[in-house]
């Protein structure tokens, strides 16, 4: 990755103004859960537009987004003005970034997949901090994108990605989430 990443990412952006909805599984989870999951410190990787960034400032946590393009931050930062929302939006590359440990009470990664950001999403946080965590299934690339089985999940690598975890929540498949439906893992789990 690096500034081809980011020129790539630039230009889908700029071309793509998708849907400002937060996704419906991390509604799902916070909802039938908001008791385990309190208002803290929350970190979005790949936080695109922002929209489960600001979703999760709208329920009254402080979140750091961090996203490799200048387009996408433009966007959301002007949607979290809109809707009257604050989001530390943070421009970086995380193959490259460093983040800070033990720091985070929830932390997100939605529609992205760097298998080696994950180590350290898991150190920046806290001890009893949870991850959400959703994004597609090798069996995706059979009905749409992504098709580049690097950015693609296989069956039940999302649950041994965080065996040292206590997984919580876990679901696979074809999920429809007001959409046509994709296929997809998403976990939720807590840092013991
Ligand atoms: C499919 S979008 C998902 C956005 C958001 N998580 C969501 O679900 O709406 C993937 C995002 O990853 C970002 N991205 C790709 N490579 C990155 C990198 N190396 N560092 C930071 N962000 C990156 C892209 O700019 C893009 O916004």
């Amino acid at each position: 990755m690096g500034a081809n990443d980011r020129k790539r990412w630039n230009e889908k952006h700029a071309a793509n103004h998708g849907d400002d909805a937060p996704s419906k599984f991390l509604e799902e989870v916070l909802a039938s859960r908001a008791w385990l999951i309190p208002p803290g410190r929350a970190l979005d990787v790949a936080t695109g537009k922002g929209r489960n960034a600001i979703y999760l400032a709208s329920k009254k946590f402080r979140v750091d987004a961090v996203d490799i393009s200048a387009a996408a931050l433009q966007e959301a930062r002007k949607t979290a003005l809109a809707k009257g929302q604050a989001v530390n939006f943070i421009e970086a590359d995380l193959e490259h970034a460093d983040l800070p440990r033990g720091s985070y009470d929830l932390v997100i990664n939605f529609n992205f997949l760097d298998r080696g950001l994950i180590a350290h999403m898991k150190k920046a946080l806290k001890p009893g901090g949870h991850i959400v965590f959703e994004t597609y299934l090798i069996d995706q690339r059979e009905i749409g994108h992504p098709k580049n089985p690097a950015y693609l999940l296989g069956h039940n690598e999302l649950l041994d990605l965080f065996r040292d975890f206590r997984v919580l929540y876990y679901r696979e498949g074809k999920f429809a989430d007001g959409g046509d439906g994709a296929y997809k893992a998403g976990l939720l789990a807590q840092k013991t």
